[in-house]
């Protein structure tokens, strides 16, 4: 089984929920539920910069999907009130592919890179003088008539957004100077933007109901947002539109969820672990292999959950299941004893 896809393009396009999921997008920092902490250190950074006649300096969020990283990158702009350009890293294959996005670039306006870390090391390097003294050199022509070009930029605040900071080289990450590290809602903000959520999407529902959903999100708001819509169809199709506990309960049981908020890969994947690897180490590639799914599937969606919430831990040698993953899934908490009958050491 295949996870809905949860990286989405920066403008929203293609998803499944596409006009819904823009719609639930706060516009302004002000609308966003939590991070208060990253919110008023962007607030500081703003007012400084705004003081001292100087654009902001750049920044990196960093963290799982469906965190809110792209929700941040497009209300920076709209709270400063300039122009705001788009690229994904991974269509920045070379040099040439960011120039027209750095030329383009209006004086304290933002420039936007999701993914950065997929950006080729060549554009990386390129980028460097680009942050950091806002110019770029380039060669035009080639050969005999080659002429190097130093071409000065507006001053621009670039911001870029991962969910693989490890990936990318110090050189890039030192020349950001806020870096935020986005970790999972605690389960009342997802309840609060999910209360908001519902007024949006104009939806009736109950507010212990909202609860149960939000505990099964994962700390997640784009999860939150998902289930929501899976919940209201429930109730659209079945009931009489109105969200109350016991559909919701129905609803997130028929979406695979379990009282933890783990879906059915989650499961899957924690199963594998234990089932034929004795409980680990093992490698995250011989889990995917085992799964048949995408080691970056895993490295992004379904592992930071379950170490946030202590199911597994990360070791020199792999991923080992820890006691509460074998408590959740009934199974007895045995990992020698099983890697002893699996491997026979
Ligand atoms: N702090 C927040 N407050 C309200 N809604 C949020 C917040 N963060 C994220 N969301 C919701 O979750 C969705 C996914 O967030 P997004 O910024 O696209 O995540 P990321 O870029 O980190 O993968 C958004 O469309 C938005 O509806
Ligand atoms: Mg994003």
């Amino acid at each position: 089984m295949t996870r809905e896809p949860i990286l989405q393009p920066p403008d929203d396009a293609g998803t499944s929920d596409g006009d819904d999921d823009r719609a639930l997008r706060p516009r302004r920092m002000q609308e966003m539920v939590g991070q208060r902490e990253v919110y008023e250190r962007i607030e500081i950074a703003v007012d400084a910069a705004g003081k001292r006649g100087e654009p902001l300096g750049h920044i990196l969020f960093d963290g799982p999907p469906g965190l809110g990283k792209t929700t941040f990158a497009t209300c920076i702009p709209r709270d400063l009130g300039v122009s705001c350009q788009i690229a994904s890293g991974a269509a920045l294959k070379a040099p040439k592919d960011i120039v027209p996005y750095l030329t383009n670039a209006e004086e304290g306006s933002v420039l936007f890179i999701d993914e950065i870390h997929r950006m080729q090391k060549a554009v990386e390097e390129f980028m460097y003088p680009a942050m950091e003294d806002f110019s770029i050199d380039f060669t035009l022509d080639k050969g005999a008539f080659a002429k190097p070009i130093n071409f000065a930029l507006k001053r621009f605040c670039l911001v870029g957004a991962t969910t693989r900071a490890g990936l990318l080289t110090n050189p890039l990450r030192e020349r950001f100077g806020i870096f935020h590290h986005l970790d999972f809602y605690p389960p009342d903000e997802i309840s609060e933007i999910l209360i908001r959520s519902a007024k949006v999407l104009i939806i009736e529902a109950d507010e212990d109901a909202l609860v149960e959903i939000a505990k099964s999100s994962r700390g997640t708001p784009r999860i939150a947002n998902r289930l929501l819509k899976r919940v209201r169809d429930y109730a659209q199709t079945l009931g009489d539109g109105r969200i109350d506990m016991d559909c919701a309960v129905k609803a997130l049981a028929m979406e695979g969820i379990d009282s933890e908020g783990l879906d059915s890969l989650d499961r899957k994947y924690l199963t594998t672990l234990i089932r034929h690897y004795g409980g680990g180490p093992a490698g995250v590639e011989a889990i995917a292999a085992s799964l048949n799914e995408e080691r970056d599937t895993l490295v992004d969606m379904v592992e930071p959950y379950l170490l946030k919430i202590g199911f597994i831990s990360r070791t020199s040698k792999g991923r080992k299941a820890n006691r509460p993953s074998y408590v959740h899934l009934g199974l007895e908490f045995e990992p020698e004893e099983a890697q002893k009958k699996l491997f026979g050491t």
